[in-house]
């Protein structure tokens, strides 16, 4: 049996095994299973580790970057990114990719192009790190709010996004979790009046579909995606790099 999983912790309302699980069944793969390791320490990993028919993990919240020194070869990607959460097991060998950079770039420019364009990221944690790489891969420049800027220039406080800054950047990438079930009455702090018809958001939350900053958006006549298409794409490329090898 070929075997892959999940690491995270919590676990609950993962899309991955059911993905799996699902493309397993629709595809007739009859040889692999998709697991979750609810894990509540990184250290936890070294047990899953010893099943010597596992070949690939998933890595999710609040692991993609405490996993990084249990991994042998780190993509290039992961180097830059400081995220991985993608894991592929071979000759003993951990190898550690991130493709919610490819799920992210994938699901962006399928709607749009970045003529001229300038982005804001919402958040700083582990996905706005994956999608200011994708931007700089892109050429576009962005700035990052945050509730405790940095001090590096490109970040800033949600006071401090005013009426010329929104007209300035007409990408609004939502890569905080304000508005994900259950929880979906809470958005990012963001002054939406300021949005208008030039405007496309972009919200990493796939639980619910339509979040409330999504729909603010849409109230001003912006373009909007979420993150569905992106989860997707990500999901499939771990895929392509688990039977992209050996194996174990
Ligand atoms: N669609 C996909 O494939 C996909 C992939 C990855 C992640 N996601 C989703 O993206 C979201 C973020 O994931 P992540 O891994 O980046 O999470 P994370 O590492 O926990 O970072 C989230 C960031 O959001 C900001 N934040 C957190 N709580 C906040 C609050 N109460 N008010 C304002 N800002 C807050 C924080 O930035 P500051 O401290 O700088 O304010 C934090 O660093 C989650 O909903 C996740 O499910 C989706």
């Amino acid at each position: 049996m070929k075997k892959f999983g999940l690491i995270g912790y919590p676990l609950g309302h993962s899309f991955s095994r059911n993905y799996f699980n699902n493309k397993f069944l629709e595809e007739a793969i009859t040889d692999c299973t998709y697991s979750n390791f609810e894990i509540k320490s990184i250290d936890a990993i070294t047990a899953i580790l010893k099943d010597k028919e596992l070949l690939g993990l998933n890595v999710t919240i609040p692991y993609k970057q405490a996993v990084i020194p249990f991994l042998h070869n780190l993509d290039e990607v992961v180097k830059i990114t400081g995220a991985c959460n993608c894991v592929h097991i071979a000759e003993q060998k951990l190898s550690g990719f991130n493709t919610d950079v490819t799920g992210f770039e994938k699901s962006l420019m399928e709607k749009w192009r970045p003529e001229d364009c300038r982005a804001i990221i919402l958040g700083t944690g582990g996905s706005s790190k994956a999608v200011a790489y994708v931007l700089s891969k892109q050429g576009i420049e962005y700035l990052f709010v945050s509730r405790k800027p940095d001090g590096s220039p490109n970040c800033i406080k949600y006071e401090d996004l005013t009426e010329k800054l929104i007209s300035e950047h007409s990408l609004i990438i939502n890569c905080t979790p304000l508005g994900m079930h259950p929880e979906i009455d809470a958005f990012p702090p963001f002054p939406y009046r300021f949005l208008t018809r030039e405007h496309y958001l972009f919200d990493l939350i796939y639980n619910p579909p339509k979040t409330l900053f999504l729909k603010k958006g849409e109230a001003a006549g912006a373009r909007t995606k979420n993150g569905a298409d992106m989860l997707k794409i990500q999901a499939e490329a771990s895929w392509d790099i688990w039977n992209s090898g050996s194996g174990r």
